[in-house]
């Protein structure tokens, strides 16, 4: 369930009209819902009620640091992937006892941070990271808690670019060699075995992949116990969420009911693995960003223009691609909707950003209220993989960031400035 709901008729956020926001903070902005991040957050732990288990948040999904203060204050853990997010968790307050450090590339340096810092566990990826983390550990006389990244070649059938638990992707050890590499670390100085991790994809749409895997590495799990004394099992991140519940039902996503939704909820997470889980006799965790983040934030933006061409009805918006990059990359979906429920006949219409480039298009031949110049539309599902995607191309100052909570809406990232973007740029003095 999100809070971005129409009330005569127009899109709020929780108690807060969107264009409200927009007027006071300008556009593009991004408006964060701070009551649906704790709400996706607390159904999936009660989800997992009958688990011990720990919420790592993957902060790679949004990283802003209102977000990650909701999750520490919801006693959540933090999945990381770089020395950068280690510090915004610790600049947080948050639990650096519960984080997990994930990514194929730990340079020396991070392994070195998150060592001195005494993180949970390092997912290792490969063996030579796990050398590597065993000398730096030697060096710093530490012992490095780690758990080892299996990639259980399973197809999570989701988008190329976002599956990771099959043999052609870069992720992980291979599920045949495991076993070997489990012996090897347990024979390293300075490494402990805590746990076993996966992760096979994000944006999954349905149990099934995530099942087959648990399954699969159930019996390694129990083995691991046995022999290491391993625990916890990370099953990783990837639970979906609705993008595109208009194409699915036909209906716009705010008259959908989250029961009546065919898609992965949390109970259905949690029916098809707890009990799969719960005998292997070790902590669970897992790495939720995009349930929990994506449908908690809207991209909102103005119309510029509306360019009628011979064939096509563009809508020139405020916002691009640099902004949200998600459908220029993933040639994802996402709903855009006027702030003012507008009555009357829809138009095929492409929205399209400023950006010279016919990749910067927000959507193509869509059926949309006739929109005009100055009205404020929301491009829906921008809470995951959105901001932090974001660049500056065409020295465009990233969009203001707004969280609100019931009738307050707060400024969790100033809009930044064009002289902000070149500050840290010198002309060397021999340029003349
Ligand atoms: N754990 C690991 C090891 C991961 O690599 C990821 C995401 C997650 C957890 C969180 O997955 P989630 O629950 O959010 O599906 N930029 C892409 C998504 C990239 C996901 C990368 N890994 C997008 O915009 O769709």
């Amino acid at each position: 369930m999100h809070e971005f709901q129409y009330r005569n008729g127009e899109l709020h956020c929780e108690e807060v009209p969107l264009s409200k926001i927009a007027a006071k903070y300008g556009t593009p902005c991004y408006v964060y819902s701070h009551r649906t991040i704790r709400d996706h957050y607390q159904k999936l732990d009660q989800a997992l009620g009958e688990l011990d288990h720990t919420i790592c948040y993957a902060v790679k999904a949004n990283s802003n640091l209102a977000v990650l203060r909701t999750i520490a204050s919801l006693g959540g853990g933090f999945d990381v992937v770089s020395k950068g997010e280690i510090e915004r968790v610790v600049a947080v307050g948050g639990d650096h006892h519960r984080c997990i450090f994930a990514g194929v590339g730990k340079t020396i340096r991070e392994i070195e941070f998150a060592l001195r810092l005494g993180i949970y566990a390092f997912n290792i990826e490969s063996e030579a990271e796990l050398e590597r983390i065993n000398s730096v550990a030697r060096r710093l006389r530490k012992r490095a808690p780690i758990s080892i990244r299996v990639n259980p070649n399973v197809d999570a059938k989701t988008h190329a670019k976002i599956t990771t638990g099959t043999y052609e992707n870069k992720f992980g050890i291979a599920f045949e060699r495991i076993k070997q590499v489990y012996q090897k670390a347990s024979r390293l100085s300075h490494i402990d075995i805590k746990g076993i991790q996966m992760h096979i994809g994000s944006q999954l749409t349905t149990a099934d992949p995530f099942e087959g895997a648990v399954t699969k590495m159930a019996p390694l799990v129990r083995e691991l116990r046995e022999r290491y004394h391993i625990e916890f099992f990370s099953i990783g991140g990837g639970l979906g969420i609705v993008y595109n519940p208009a194409l699915e039902s036909g209906r716009p996503s705010w008259w959908r009911k989250p029961q009546a939704a065919n898609i992965l909820t949390p109970e259905s997470y949690a029916q098809r693995l707890v009990p799969l889980l719960k005998p292997l006799g070790v902590r669970i965790l897992v790495e939720p960003g995009r349930f929990i983040a994506g449908n908690a934030g809207v991209l909102v933006t103005q119309v510029e223009y509306i360019k009628k061409t011979g064939k096509k009805n563009f809508v020139i918006v405020n916002a691009a691609m640099n902004d949200l990059i998600r459908p220029a990359f993933y040639e994802a979906h996402h709903d855009i909707v006027p702030t003012r429920k507008k009555p009357g006949a829809k138009i095929s219409s492409d929205v399209v950003g400023p950006i010279c480039e016919t990749g910067d298009t927000f959507c193509k031949d869509r059926p949309l209220p006739r929109v005009k110049e100055g009205d404020y539309l929301a491009i829906l599902s921008a809470g995951a993989y959105a901001f932090v995607m974001a660049s500056n191309y065409n020295t465009r100052p990233m969009p203001a960031e707004i969280m609100v909570n019931g009738k307050r809406a707060s400024v969790v990232r100033e809009r930044e400035t064009a002289a902000s973007l070149w500050a840290p740029e010198r002309i060397p003095s021999w340029i003349k």
